[in-house]
């Protein structure tokens, strides 16, 4: 296959930060994606709908921005999806506002597990009432799930959450729907295609380009690699192709999200690097190269454009985009305000592009 076409895609967890970054970022989603679920850990985090539909005005005031600057390759009529960020203190009224104004979901961030992070949940179990109330009007939660404690090692924080927080927050919420965000592990790949959904509620994962296509030795090639640190942090090899294959696969639970997330590149090539790894700018290519490495591109519109709109209950999208088998090269970096903003694979050559 040297050519595919998709319905116009979706991306299901995506930083795009605020301020004056925001065009600049917003333009290479808003050339691939149809639309894009925003992860709401800005600083102060958007705990409050007001907030998020605050940020959804300046993404729209953004890409109008961009619009006029000519950034954009293609006009996808983009649509930027609102998150809430819970806290210990989030009242169920503020789930059930989220709910009546559009707001897609809401986000578990545990408290020290990523970047801003700090203003997270301390212990689930201060947020069952508003549990209770997502889970009666079908309000999704998005976890990052990782365990925090320092005694677990990083490569097992992911693993340790299943046991010590997803299960037993199911078991306590049996409707609840949740999205595992990143899933980065052959557990929790294990976990959601295998879990029990007629007495528990439905479950799926978003799954990123980097870790279908790379595994931790990508953080150390040569020296250390900054750009390639993300969390949760990249895997061991059995653990990609674990992703790979449910990516791949017939089952409607794992679905596209980047987790494309932006940083200046001295905050990045810094004695004290930022997690995340920027691929928004070459998401759609980098997703095709990891799917026809196992011979697998026409799973990828359903991957890409079907089952995350199916799982969060929204249209698909109309609307088409093509990819074809060409070189391109990556560049070194983008503007980021003031900053630059290097991607990942910068300099390298892929072996697919979109048609435009
Ligand atoms: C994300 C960020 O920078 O906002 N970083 C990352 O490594 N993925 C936060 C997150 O999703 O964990
Ligand atoms: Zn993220």
């Amino acid at each position: 296959m040297n050519q595919i076409t998709l319905t116009l895609p979706d991306d299901f967890h995506l930083h795009v930060r605020d301020g004056d970054v925001l065009p600049q970022v917003l333009s290479h989603t808003a050339s691939q994606f149809r639309r894009a679920l925003i992860m709401p850990n800005l600083r102060p985090p958007v705990t409050t709908v007001a907030s998020a539909l605050a940020y959804q005005e300046r993404i729209k005031d953004a890409l109008k921005v961009a619009t006029q600057q000519g950034a954009l390759t293609a006009t996808n009529n983009f649509q930027a999806l609102m998150s809430l960020y819970l806290t210990d203190q989030t009242p169920s009224s503020e789930i059930l506002l989220a709910k009546d104004k559009g707001v897609l979901a809401v986000k578990l961030y545990p408290a020290g597990a990523t970047t801003n992070s700090d203003s997270g949940v301390t212990d689930i179990r201060l947020c069952d009432d508003s549990l209770d109330t997502m889970a009666q009007v079908g309000m999704p939660l998005l976890v990052h799930g990782e365990v925090t404690h320092s005694a677990i090692d990083i490569f097992d924080r992911e693993a340790k959450f299943i046991e010590e927080v997803l299960h037993p927050l199911r078991l306590r919420h049996p409707k609840l729907k949740v999205v595992f965000e990143h899933i980065t592990t052959k557990d929790a790949m294990e976990y959601v295609r295998d879990a029990e959904v007629s007495e528990l509620g439905p479950i799926a994962a978003t799954i990123t380009a980097h870790h279908l296509m790379y595994n931790r030795n990508a953080l150390f090639t040569g020296g250390i690699r900054p750009h390639y640190y993300c969390l949760p942090i990249l895997k061991r090899e059995a653990h990609r192709l674990a992703l790979l294959d449910a990516a791949t696969s017939d089952s409607s639970r794992f679905f596209l999200g980047t987790d494309s997330a932006p940083h200046a590149k001295d905050l990045k090539e810094h004695t004290c690097g930022c997690a995340g790894c920027y691929t928004a700018s070459h998401a759609l290519e980098l997703y095709a190269t990891a799917f026809d490495s196992v011979g697998k591109l026409r799973q990828l519109e359903a991957f890409a454009s079907f089952r995350g709109a199916d799982f969060y209950q929204i249209p698909r999208n109309h609307g088409q985009i093509t990819l074809q088998r060409q070189q391109q090269q990556v560049p070194n970096h983008y503007a980021f305000g003031n900053d630059l903003l290097v991607p990942l694979n910068a300099g390298e050559v892929l072996n697919w592009s979109i048609v435009r």
